[in-house]
């Protein structure tokens, strides 16, 4: 599983959990923050925190300057750094050119069809985004996507792997795992409701009230 965050307080907290083995950010979350930070610093920081990928979205609108921002990005640090970007029809030019001419990993996001996940594939993308939560708000199926991606994948020999984002909440989570999803990027907060169960609260207070009770009795010596 990824976290979906941009807070390094968040983040370390997660991996010390040890279920998170990379990060996603994007300028949604950038934008959350209140006080002004280096870009540069923050990412260094997220880095050091989680031992795995870590996903920067390029915000630039035209190829060659997309280009320039994702080298300069990913030249952070080129041993984590995943260059996002949005499958518009400058996005899979410029996720073949950073693949293929630069060997920069990227993660093709904002996807929403089948089709704009294996054209992201076929461009050489090592992620494909698919924004789930979004796609079932437009009435499409995401776990039909991801069937017929993982199917492609693995016909055609993609490298690609198949990342469920815009998760909406802890049944979107087991969707998108049970479709086959090869990796989650959760919220902090949605990632606590699907770890955590009020039944299982319940059988810790109950053991810890008969262990307690056993103690009393003097049961242990
Ligand atoms: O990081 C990408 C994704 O999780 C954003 O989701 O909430 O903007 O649809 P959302």
């Amino acid at each position: 599983m990824f976290l979906d965050c941009f807070e390094p307080a968040k983040i370390d907290t997660w991996v010390r959990r040890g279920v998170i083995s990379g990060v996603t950010t994007n300028p949604a979350l950038i934008s959350h923050e209140k006080a002004p930070f280096s870009m540069k610093e923050r990412i260094d920081k997220i880095c050091k925190l989680v031992n795995g990928p870590v996903a920067v979205e390029v915000t630039a609108r035209e190829h060659e300057s997309i280009v320039a921002q994702a080298r300069e990005f990913h030249s952070w640090n080129p041993g984590q750094i995943v260059i996002k970007v949005p499958v518009d029809m400058t996005g899979y030019a410029v996720i073949s050119e950073l693949e293929r001419k630069y060997s920069i990993p990227t993660m093709a996001t904002c996807i929403m069809t089948f089709t704009q996940g294996y054209g992201a594939a076929l461009a050489g993308a090592h992620y494909l985004a698919l924004f789930w939560g979004r796609m079932k708000e437009a009435g499409i199926s995401p776990e039909e996507a991801v069937m017929l991606l993982l199917e492609r994948i693995e016909r055609e020999k993609l490298r690609s792997r198949i990342l469920a984002a815009s998760l909406r909440g802890g049944h979107h989570v087991f969707e998108a795992l049970a479709a086959g999803a090869h990796i989650v990027t959760v919220s902090p907060r949605t990632l606590e409701q699907v770890l955590a169960h009020p039944k299982t609260d319940e059988a810790i207070a109950e053991f810890a009230e008969d262990w307690r009770c056993a103690r009393e009795r003097g049961l242990m010596g």
